[in-house]
């Protein structure tokens, strides 16, 4: 299980509870995401403290501005050691171009990936903002730029896996959020897949969130997604 393909994202308003989660988690069960909630309020400070822990960090920062100021926020990321970390697709070309390059010659590169329509704009949304295209067109078309820019991978629901994962190729890396394991709440996501067939769609890593954060007991929560896996797939993850 060392390279585990749960990624729980520590939505957490301050460091206290994301520390006592992480000190209950071994590394070797789950790797940790830091959004803008957390990294607002608690700083960079705590992912390096997660990452001294032994922790994988994926820094979900969603950077989206001009290529020089990108370049140099990734550079910054990565000097904290992070694992992964992502930008904006409509950034453009030049701008993930200019990222990818920052992360050139370190050590240990970061996983650089890019979101491409966020799975919070419906077909209206895209329109209001000038786009009156399908949303899957213009995932895919966004997730195609990446690949172009040198970028590892996309952010996608696992609803798109399979057309990315056809399209783009089995090492373009595909990261998947809104999934939820047998049983449990949906919350705000609105379409869902379990771990296990989000795994089948050609998803790489599951970043899930609420089922396991505002579980009773988050470590059983995890163990318990980790069993679902092994007993659909018959494999760890
Ligand atoms: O609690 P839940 O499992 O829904 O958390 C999912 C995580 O993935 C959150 O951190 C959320 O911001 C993130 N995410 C998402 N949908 C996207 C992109 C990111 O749910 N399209």
């Amino acid at each position: 299980m060392s390279e585990p393909r749960l990624i729980v994202a520590l939505d957490y308003p301050d460091a206290a509870p994301a520390l006592t989660l992480a000190e209950r988690l071994d590394p070797r069960m789950a790797r940790l995401k830091v959004g803008k909630e957390l990294f607002v309020a608690a700083g960079p400070d705590l992912v390096r403290t997660l990452t001294a822990h032994g922790f994988q960090v994926f820094l979900d920062l969603k950077f989206h501005d001009i290529p020089n100021t990108v370049a140099a926020a990734c550079r910054a990321a990565a000097r904290l050691g992070v694992w992964m970390l992502n930008v904006h697709a409509s950034g453009g070309l030049k701008m993930m171009q200019a990222a990818r390059a920052a992360l050139e010659g370190l050590p240990t590169r970061p996983r650089l990936i890019a979101v491409t329509i966020l799975t919070s704009l419906g077909r209206e949304d895209l329109a209001q903002v000038g786009l009156d295209l399908e949303p899957d067109a213009q995932v895919l078309r966004l997730a195609r730029l990446a690949q172009a820019a040198g970028l590892d991978g996309v952010v996608c629901s696992a609803l798109e896996a399979p057309l990315l994962r056809r399209e783009l190729g089995p090492d373009f890396l595909l990261v998947t959020p809104g999934v939820r394991p047998a049983g449990s709440a949906t919350d705000d996501q609105q379409r869902v897949l379990t771990p296990a067939q989000a795994l089948q769609a050609g998803a790489d890593y599951l970043v899930v969130g609420r089922p396991i954060t505002q579980a009773p007991d988050p470590v059983a929560a995890l163990q318990r997604i980790h069993d679902e896996i092994r007993l659909a797939l018959g494999e760890n993850a």
